[in-house]
Formats: C-alpha cells, sequence, structure tokens
C-alpha cells in the first residue's frame, strides 16, 4: 500500500515534466497564447514592388520630404514592421487603395502616369488581403 503510493507520486511528476518538455521543445512546440506559430516575415513580391515603386515609394520611404507620409508608412522598411503593425498596414493600404485616396489627388493632378490601373488597385489589395491573412494564421 505504501508503496504503491510514493509510486505514484515519482510518475506523477514525471509525465508531467515530459509533457512539458514536449510541449515547449517539442514538434508541437505553441507560442505564449498557445496558438501554432504563424509567419512571421513577408516578402514583397516583384509585381507588388513595381507597383509601390511606381506609385508609392516616392514618398513614403524614409528619405521622403513628406513627414506626414513618412509617419504612416515606410515602404523601405516595411517588411521589417512587427507582425501586429504589418497587420494594422497592410489594412489600411487596402482601404487607402479602395477607396482611391493613394496616391493623393493633388498629386496625381501633376503627374496622372502615376496613377493606379484597376488591374493594379486589384492586385495591390489581393496581395495586401492574403498577406494580412497568412499573418493571421
Ligand atoms: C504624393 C505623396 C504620396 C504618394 C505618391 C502616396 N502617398 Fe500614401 N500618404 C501620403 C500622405 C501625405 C499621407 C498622410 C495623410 C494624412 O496624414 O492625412 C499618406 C498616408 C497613407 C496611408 C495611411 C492612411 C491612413 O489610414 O492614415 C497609407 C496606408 C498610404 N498612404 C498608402 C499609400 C499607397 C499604397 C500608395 C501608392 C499606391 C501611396 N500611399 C502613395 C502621401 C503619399
Amino acid at each position: 500500500m505504501k508503496m504503491r503510493k510514493s509510486g505514484l507520486f515519482i510518475l506523477l511528476p514525471v509525465l508531467a515534466g515530459t509533457f512539458l518538455l514536449l510541449t515547449a521543445f517539442g514538434p508541437f512546440s505553441t507560442n505564449s497564447t498557445g496558438e501554432v506559430p504563424p509567419a512571421e516575415t513577408i516578402t514583397i513580391p516583384d509585381d507588388i514592388q513595381r507597383i509601390f515603386d511606381k506609385s508609392c515609394f516616392g514618398c513614403h520611404n524614409s528619405e521622403s520630404t513628406s513627414d506626414k507620409a513618412k509617419k504612416k508608412l515606410l515602404l523601405d522598411q516595411f517588411t521589417e514592421l512587427s507582425k501586429v503593425k504589418l497587420i494594422g498596414k497592410l489594412g489600411e493600404i487596402v482601404e487607402t487603395v479602395e477607396n482611391n485616396e493613394m496616391p493623393p489627388e493633388k498629386f496625381l493632378s501633376k503627374y496622372p502616369d502615376k496613377a493606379l490601373t484597376d488591374d493594379e488597385v486589384k492586385r495591390l489589395k489581393e496581395w495586401a488581403d492574403k498577406t494580412a491573412d497568412d499573418l493571421m494564421k
């Protein structure tokens, strides 16, 4: 009787320890929220980069003379953003291009060739939506 009890006292912590080790370092390792870790980084495909370069980069880069544009979006450092910020900015990109807010109208009246074509709006939106989705998985 005495023997069985103490045996259980040894076995239980060992089992618990094994379980903890497996969940922490094993193939099923999880992050602090208990979910499978999602993708941490993104890459910008060439066709999307070309759209950014043509219509957005001039204002949204760290050397830009527009402080307002810089504060909102830095395309040269975009992929270095934290996951949470990336998801937020991708959503803002979708919103601005959907509502024809970017590039700004004033700018387009001077440089009409920088306007996004319908196809570019579509591709940009699809990419941003999908990338944000993947980050949230
Ligand atoms: C002529 C300069 C210029 C160009 C070109 C430009 N932007 Fe902007 N963008 C701005 C400025 C200025 C702001 C800040 C507006 C404000 O603070 O009200 C801004 C803000 C934004 C924001 C943040 C909007 C928000 O919700 O606050 C996003 C996202 C954005 N731009 C995306 C783009 C994208 C995508 C392109 C290319 C398709 C683009 N911009 C092209 C000047 C530019």
